[in-house]
């Protein structure tokens, strides 16, 4: 590794230390960029039925279509998991990707 690399590297930890240091929990700014996947099946601004349920309104419900209550850990498994049409993202999507996603469709 040469010096260049070297400062290149160390930048790099630096500056994502950083932005984990002042990084509150899930950005919902972010998540609407990660939903823009998502709004392929399901539609944020109603809860008219797309592929998938119309997610508006969907931590002010009383429960989801597998019967739980729309809280975090269980939207974060929803999403995980998929099912019945939906797909699986546990994969596909990042832990702060989840993690802001799950902000966005708290303000819907
Ligand atoms: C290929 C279409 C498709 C995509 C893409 C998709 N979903 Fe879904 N989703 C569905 C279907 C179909 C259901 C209904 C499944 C069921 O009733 O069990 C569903 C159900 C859900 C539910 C539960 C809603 C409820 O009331 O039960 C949530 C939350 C959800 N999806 C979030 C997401 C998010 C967030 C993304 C993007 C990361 C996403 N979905 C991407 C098709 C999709």
């Amino acid at each position: 590794m040469n010096k260049c690399t070297l400062v290149t590297v160390l930048a790099l930890a630096c500056g994502s230390a950083l932005a984990f240091a002042g990084d509150k929990k899930g950005d919902a700014e972010k998540g609407k960029e990660v939903f823009q996947q998502c709004s392929v099946c399901h539609n944020a601004d109603s809860t008219e039925k797309k592929m998938g349920p119309g997610l508006k309104g969907l931590f002010s419900r009383e429960k989801m279509n597998n019967g739980k209550k729309p809280n975090e850990a269980n939207v974060r498994a929803k999403v995980d998991e998929g099912g019945n049409g939906m797909p699986a993202y546990k994969e596909m999507l990042s832990d702060d990707e989840k993690d802001d996603l799950i902000a966005y469709l708290k303000t819907l």
